[in-house]
């Protein structure tokens, strides 16, 4: 989480969807230190730069940002530095299953609020340094859910994700289709070195 607050692409992606709706103390607490990413001294870590070191051709981590309809799930993709460090391995393939927009916007809680911690921390659970890395665990857990380990993946192949739920997908009508909850998928928007980003029109369940 560390890179996080000195992100500004994903910051002012999240600023933007949520705006309107009640803003967490965690992203209240990014709003302020927002600023530092442009203070002198401070070298921002090269975005869309990597490339396969062997071959020279793009991985995801190269083209992971290019959508904008997928902007908040690629910048939570950076918060993480687990999976950015694995989309930036060109020796791991993945299919980067991409909610739209639209899809986590509408969630009824942000993708890092898990009710339980309401239950057992109340409204501060959030909040501080603790509160940080607890919802940068739950943000984690909701990005890996999201990662299929294995590219070309085939339809009706059972694999966990990185989070560990099983998934496969069904192609009916031309269209793919993953399972389980019959989410559609509405496009493949790239195929790169070491995997494929597709799109989804929902989120997949993932545990919370
Ligand atoms: C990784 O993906 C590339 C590109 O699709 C493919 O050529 C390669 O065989 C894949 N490797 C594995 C281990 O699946």
């Amino acid at each position: 989480m560390r890179a996080a607050f000195i992100h500004s692409f994903s910051i002012s992606s999240l600023l933007l969807l949520f705006a309107s709706a009640r803003a967490g103390p965690l992203f209240l607490h990014r709003l302020d230190q927002a600023p530092i990413a442009n203070a002198p001294g401070i070298v921002l870590p090269p975005m869309d730069t990597t490339h396969d070191p062997k071959t020279g051709e793009p991985i995801l981590s190269d083209i992971v940002g290019r959508d904008r309809s997928i902007n908040i799930f690629s910048g939570f993709t950076r918060d993480v530095d687990a999976v950015s460090a694995r989309l930036d391995d060109s020796n791991k393939n993945a299919t980067i299953l991409a909610p739209h927009n639209s899809a986590i916007a509408s969630l009824p809680r942000k993708p890092w609020e898990d009710p339980k911690d309401y239950d057992s921390l109340g409204s501060e659970a959030y909040a501080g340094a603790e509160g940080s890395g607890r919802a940068n665990k739950n943000l984690q857990t909701f990005v890996n859910a999201h990662i299929v380990p294995r590219s070309p993946w085939p339809e009706n192949e059972k694999v966990e994700t990185v989070a560990g739920n099983t998934v496969w997908y069904e192609v009916k009508d031309g269209k793919k289709f993953i399972q389980p909850g019959n989410i559609e998928v509405l496009s493949v928007a790239d195929k790169v070195a070491n995997g494929q980003l597709w799109i989804l029109k929902d989120v997949l369940n993932y545990g919370q």
